[in-house]
């Protein structure tokens, strides 16, 4: 009758997840199943991922996961068109649970299996809850990724921008592990800087000066280690001022290379009154400050910003069934020899 259905599933960093998706003849999207398994606890001792105990965890999970997923979702692997898995980038270690688990599973079943980069799941995800039409601007903040990608149509994603270093979760994470904040450092790091002074230290402002839509944030990084390194004996409200300080730096930079690439991508169409779409998606759009820095440059440059809801805005496996279920309807599936990816540019 014209409907698909794909189970999705995603091992590259540290989130296990599985999800069926299905796709009526009209192109209405349905998700019947969403399942999430964090490895937090599992790796804050460390401050941070740790690759070895990210493979493991997904090994031990994935498989489970998947048939949980088809069971909430009521139906059999043999009532599934097709299985997709994120096959890069990623860490290996994790790419491979979801990858192997997908080809078991099409190996058995005789459905197609659709490797799926993980950074076209990103791209798709705001089709999961907006309807959301070609093009837009897409912003992705994460632990792993800060790039500035004009998503013209389905398969075709232009790179205005992204990161010569850091990414911007990882500039979060690195600064509070150096001020003893906790793991994940982002969410530590905002709630740190609620009573602190954003003005007291002068941040560098990277890439100051040179034009495109690129970020850099080893240079912040740095620069907040060595305020923190000077101080003798930090206190309370140093911690806050540091914190603030760092947070409004990056959401500035953040703001700044977003204006230029909404002007890009503006000039790329034909005039239009109506706001142009710009989504926000990555860890990262989930602090406050940074979303209204960039509420106000999306506003001030003619934009409306758009902000999935956070459980599709993060790590997931229905953006990855979104991202299969584009492919299966174009033919586009895979062999069981698709390699797992740790790089793969989109
Ligand atoms: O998208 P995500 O869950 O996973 C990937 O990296 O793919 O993003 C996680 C990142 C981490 O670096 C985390 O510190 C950051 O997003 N993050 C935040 C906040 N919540 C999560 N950064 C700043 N403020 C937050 N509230
Ligand atoms: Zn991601």
């Amino acid at each position: 009758d014209g409907t698909l259905t794909v189970l999705g599933l995603e091992s590259s960093c540290d989130e296990t997840a599985a999800a069926v998706l299905r796709r009526s003849a009209t192109g209405e999207i349905e998700v019947l199943s969403d399942l999430i398994l964090g490895q937090t606890e599992a790796h804050a001792p460390f401050g941070g991922v740790v690759p070895e105990i990210a493979a493991r965890a997904h090994a031990e999970a994935m498989s489970g996961l998947a048939g949980q997923a088809l069971q909430e979702a009521g139906l059999s692997l043999a009532e599934i068109d097709g299985i997709a898995a994120t096959s890069g980038p990623g860490l290996i270690g994790g790419v491979m649970a979801a990858l192997m688990t997908a080809k078991g599973m099409a190996l058995g079943s005789g459905k197609p299996l659709i490797a799926v980069n993980h950074l076209e799941g990103h791209a798709l995800s705001p089709r999961l809850s907006e309807n959301l039409d070609f093009p837009y601007l897409l912003l992705l903040v994460s632990g792993g990724h800060t790039q500035l990608i004009c998503v013209e149509d389905f398969g075709i994603y232009r790179r205005l921008g992204s990161t010569l270093d850091d990414a911007a979760g990882e500039a979060f994470d690195k600064t509070a592990k150096v001020m003893g904040l906790g793991f994940p450092g982002g969410p530590a790091l905002e709630r740190c800087a609620a009573n602190g002074n954003a003005k007291r230290f002068d941040l560098p402002n990277p890439l100051r000066g040179r034009p495109g839509c690129d970020f850099s944030f080893a240079g912040l990084k740095t620069a907040a280690r060595q305020i923190w390194d000077g101080f003798e004996n930090p206190g309370d409200q140093d911690r806050a001022d540091l914190a603030a300080s760092v947070q409004t730096a990056i959401a500035r930079t953040l703001a700044t290379r977003s204006r230029r690439a909404m002007r890009e991508f503006a000039a790329s169409l034909p005039q239009t009154t109506a706001p142009l779409p710009f989504v926000v998606a990555g860890g990262v759009a989930a602090n406050q400050t940074v979303r209204k820095m960039l509420e106000t440059a999306a506003r001030e440059e003619g934009f409306r910003l758009i902000a999935p809801p956070m459980r599709w805005c993060t790590d997931n496996a229905a953006m990855i069934a979104l991202a299969g279920l584009e492919h299966l309807l174009r033919g586009e599936t895979d062999g069981l020899d698709a390699p797992a990816r740790a790089r793969w540019p989109l």
